[in-house]
């Protein structure tokens, strides 16, 4: 028997836009954020994928994590000592290239 609910919510989940959150707290700001908010935008645009994902600079301020950051967050699975590089292999994991 499914389960209407369940099926509406797996539904739901699939239309999600993948969610990346750039924490410009203070601490991950002057650790470097901001160049992987750069890094992060570039591949997005390289990719054609600006408009697929949700990314969030402003509603996120500090994540409690400042000790190890940069911290970055995608689809709520939190990245310690982020900097562009990882940033984009980060990406590279997250939307491999198709084909
Ligand atoms: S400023 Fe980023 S975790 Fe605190």
């Amino acid at each position: 028997m499914l389960c209407r609910e369940t099926d509406s919510h797996n539904e739901k989940d699939v239309m999600a836009k993948p969610k990346i959150v750039i924490c410009m707290g203070s601490s991950c700001f002057a650790r470097g954020n901001e160049k992987t908010v750069e890094a992060c935008e570039n591949f997005l645009a390289e990719r054609g994928l600006k408009d697929e994902v949700d990314v969030d600079l402003g509603a996120s301020l500090c994540t409690g994590n400042c000790a190890e950051g940069p911290i970055v967050l995608v689809d709520g699975k939190v990245y310690k000592h982020v900097d562009p590089l990882v940033m984009r292999d980060i990406l590279e994991a997250t939307f491999p290239q198709k084909g």
